[in-house]
């Protein structure tokens, strides 16, 4: 395996691997993109939410790689779900990110039950918006994050493009196997949020024992154990040396019995975000 892409279920590729900016703010968010994009990565992931649209699009910017070599995610915050709020908010994401098409854009999190009786309907028209935005080429591909298999199957009753992506939690002790399937099923591409379990899972020690094994560290054996299972990773870092560490992970191959192993781990660091129950 290479760092080659996935094809989604529309035809168009995404790459392998991308680089999470979560809590990536100002100066150095800036930095850690900036090294990402010098290391090789070629598919950024950032959201409104994570007030850094900003400092992303000035390192792209700055970075001298093409716009068209980057594959540039980011996410609509859930404050501006249903149609024109997407629309606006969507233009606001161009203008923070400083460019004129997304390659991808994703609904954050699902509006659902606890919160608002007419869930189904404030996804729906959420969705409508993208639909809008996707046939007119504003974004090359449209996605949702977060949606358990519930949501989709609400979202599909009215939806007239399926998602390409769901991009949800995942990583050793949290694997959502439910909605995995449910995705691969329907040919949607899982991306792994936290692939690290925001680094609680690089000390469990079927991890350290199996990165020893292979002479390499316990993040680059969640990433790889990520790709193995044909998902895409999106591991975050603001420290040099690990944002290239972490990109090291397609020179090795992860046997099927230590594959096995790790998705036999026990719940370790999940981080409680039920989509279901989040009151955001
Ligand atoms: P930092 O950003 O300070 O380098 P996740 O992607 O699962 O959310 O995990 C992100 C967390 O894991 C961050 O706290 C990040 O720290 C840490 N992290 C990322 N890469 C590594 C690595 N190779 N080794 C140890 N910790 C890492």
């Amino acid at each position: 395996m290479n760092q080659l892409t996935y094809q989604l279920n529309n035809g168009n590729h995404i790459p392998r691997l991308g680089f999470g900016t979560w809590e990536s703010l100002e100066e150095e968010g800036y930095n850690a993109v900036s090294t990402a994009l010098e290391t090789g990565y070629r598919h950024i992931d950032t959201a409104a939410a994570y007030k850094n649209e900003i400092v992303v699009g000035r390192a792209i910017k700055d970075s001298g790689v093409p716009r068209e070599e980057i594959f540039l995610t980011t996410k609509l915050w859930n404050s501006e779900r249903g149609y024109d709020k997407t629309l606006a908010a969507f233009q606001n994401a161009l203008v923070n990110l400083g460019t004129d098409y997304l390659d991808l854009y994703l609904i954050h999190w699902p509006a659902n039950k606890k919160q608002y009786d007419n869930w189904k309907e404030i996804n729906a028209d959420t969705w409508r918006a993208f639909e809008k935005l996707f046939q007119e080429g504003k974004i090359k591909n449209i996605g949702v994050s977060n949606f358990l298999p519930h949501h989709l199957e609400a979202l599909m009753e009215t939806a007239k493009i399926l998602p390409c992506i769901n991009q949800i939690e995942h990583h050793p002790g949290y694997m959502q196997q439910k909605t995995v399937d449910f995705c691969k099923n329907h040919d949607i591409l899982v991306e792994a949020w936290s692939p690290l379990g925001r680094g609680n899972v690089l000390k469990n020690e079927t991890i350290t024992g199996i990165a020893e094994k292979y002479g390499k560290t316990p993040a680059q054996i969640c990433i790889r154990w990520n790709l193995q299972l044909d998902l895409l990773p999106l591991p975050k870092s603001v420290t040099p040396e690990r944002i290239k560490s972490n990109f090291e992970v397609f020179d090795f191959e992860i046997s099927e019995a230590d594959m096995e192993r790790i998705s036999s781990l026990p719940e370790i660091g999940f981080t409680g975000l039920n989509p279901d129950e989040v009151d955001f």
